[in-house]
């Protein structure tokens, strides 16, 4: 803007020009039963200061755990992000995002909107479609009939009569039922033989299920993704919860760690989702992707224990990075980008992944946001690594410990996840003294 001088007056100096007071930002977040994670969220979020963008504004962002009551459809939401833990359980708040989504344009770490509608099935679909190794999974009609007075009919009428023993003898056992939109190991069962396969059918009820050929696997990977960050770990599912996560470097071949962690954010992109952790199987070089929908996936620091403070680091720095630029919400979904690509016969399956990765990679921002981060949250790694060696961080460790394990065995859980918290900040302390 131009400025105009009247002739005689004295134009005033820029600097004296009033400050404009800062943006405020908050973030909300729809918890369940965890006290941890969002805790750690909180302290971590209180680290971040004032940012002072490039347009000379400063920003201020703090956050605020939410509340279900009674909503007017119309009535303005005074959060411009929420992270939401509750949706995939409960209608209430799950309403509430997409009013919020629809209505007020909020920003959801996930959008109920894909993450409902695309369970694991369909993301099973949608691997398939890039041409991604899912094992071959077959979809079966319900055991029991579905609850509606027209089903009766409609089944008499259409439902074909299959062989389900055939269906598992072409899959060869062992082989894996599970409901198709899965979660939490609820319903699925490993079928060793005709017993086991007739029992789990029966068993299954009202629940939709997939029979799905076992993979023999040499490391079972999770990579948890949170917007461009992703950490490929190695989990040990036949582990107690406290052990699940092992503290390995390089476990993969370097092939295959570059897909695992490609895969995970091409899935998050396709959809949508910015939180979310995936599974897959993995030998050699090769990737078999078993389940990618985790919504908001358990983060606590009696899972995560070493990696809890990348997870909480990553979650706030991906929250302020969208919140304070202002990152535009989406709920169109454009698949078609990625068909494209599927369906080029001049493409390796090799250059087929980097070019769904860079289609992921440019919606999640993710050169911008490494920039983002290193000009305005440079300082957090540093305030991190003091935090985690803090009493405050100390307090939350014990609290949870306390919460989780009975009295015997506390000393043993604190001795153990103090002890891996302690080996992050021997690595994190080398890895900031190298750069
Ligand atoms: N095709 C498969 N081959 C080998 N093992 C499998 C296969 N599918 C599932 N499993 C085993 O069964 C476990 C549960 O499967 P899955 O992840 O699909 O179900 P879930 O209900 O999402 O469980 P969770 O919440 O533990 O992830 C896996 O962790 C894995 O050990
Ligand atoms: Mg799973």
């Amino acid at each position: 803007m131009t400025e105009t001088v009247i002739p005689g007056e004295q134009a005033a100096p820029a600097a004296q020009a009033p400050e404009a007071p800062p943006t405020r930002h908050l973030i909300g977040l729809l918890l369940g039963a965890e006290e941890d994670w969002p805790t750690a969220f909180e302290q971590v979020l209180g680290l971040v200061g004032p940012i002072r963008t490039d347009d000379g504004l400063t920003h201020e962002v703090t956050s605020e755990r939410l509340t279900i009551e009674p909503f007017d459809l119309r009535q303005p939401v005074r959060t411009g992000l929420v992270i939401d833990r509750l949706a995939y359980w409960y209608y209430h708040p799950r309403e509430w995002l997409k009013k919020a989504a629809l209505v007020n344009g909020t920003y959801l770490l996930n959008s109920p909107f894909t993450f409902q509608s695309m369970e694991k099935h369909s993301a099973y679909c949608a691997m398939i479609r890039l041409g991604l190794k899912v094992p071959t999974t077959i979809l079966v009609p319900y055991k029991n009939p579905v609850d509606n007075v027209r089903w009766a009919y409609t089944s008499a009428r259409y439902n074909r009569p299959f062989d389900l023993k055939a269906i598992a003898n072409e899959l060869g056992y062992p082989l894996y039922m599970k409901p198709f939109d899965g979660g939490g190991w609820r319903g699925v069962s490993r079928i060793n033989d005709e017993q086991d396969l007739e029992r789990a059918y029966d068993q299954s009820g009202e629940m939709l299920m997939h029979l799905q050929a076992t993979v023999d696997y040499e490391h079972f990977a999770r990579a948890l993704s949170i917007g461009p960050e992703t950490m490929v770990m190695d989990f040990r599912p036949d582990q107690p919860m406290h052990q699940r996560y092992a503290v390995s470097y390089d476990f993969l071949t370097p092939k295959a760690g570059k897909q695992a962690a490609a895969i995970s954010r091409i899935v998050n992109a396709f959809f949508g989702w910015e939180f979310n952790s995936a599974e897959m199987l993995v030998t050699g070089d090769d990737v078999y992707p078993i389940d990618y929908a985790n919504a908001c996936p358990d983060v606590a620091v009696t899972s995560l224990h070493y990696y809890f403070p990348w997870a909480i680091k990553a979650l706030v720095r991906w929250s302020v990075y969208c919140i304070v630029t202002g990152r535009r919400p989406r709920v169109d979904l454009e698949t078609h980008r990625y068909f494209e690509v599927a369906d080029r016969a001049d493409l390796t399956d090799d250059e087929k992944l980097d070019a769904y990765l860079a289609l992921a990679d440019a919606y999640l921002d993710r050169d911008a946001y490494f920039a983002w981060c290193a000009r305005h949250l440079g300082h957090l790694d540093e305030a991190v690594l003091e935090w985690v060696q803090s009493d405050a961080f100390d307090k939350l460790l014990r609290d949870t410990v306390q919460a989780t394990y009975p009295a015997h065995e506390q000393d043993q859980f604190m001795a153990h996840f103090g002890g891996l918290v302690s080996l992050w900040v021997g690595d994190e302390k080398a890895r900031l003294g190298a750069r």
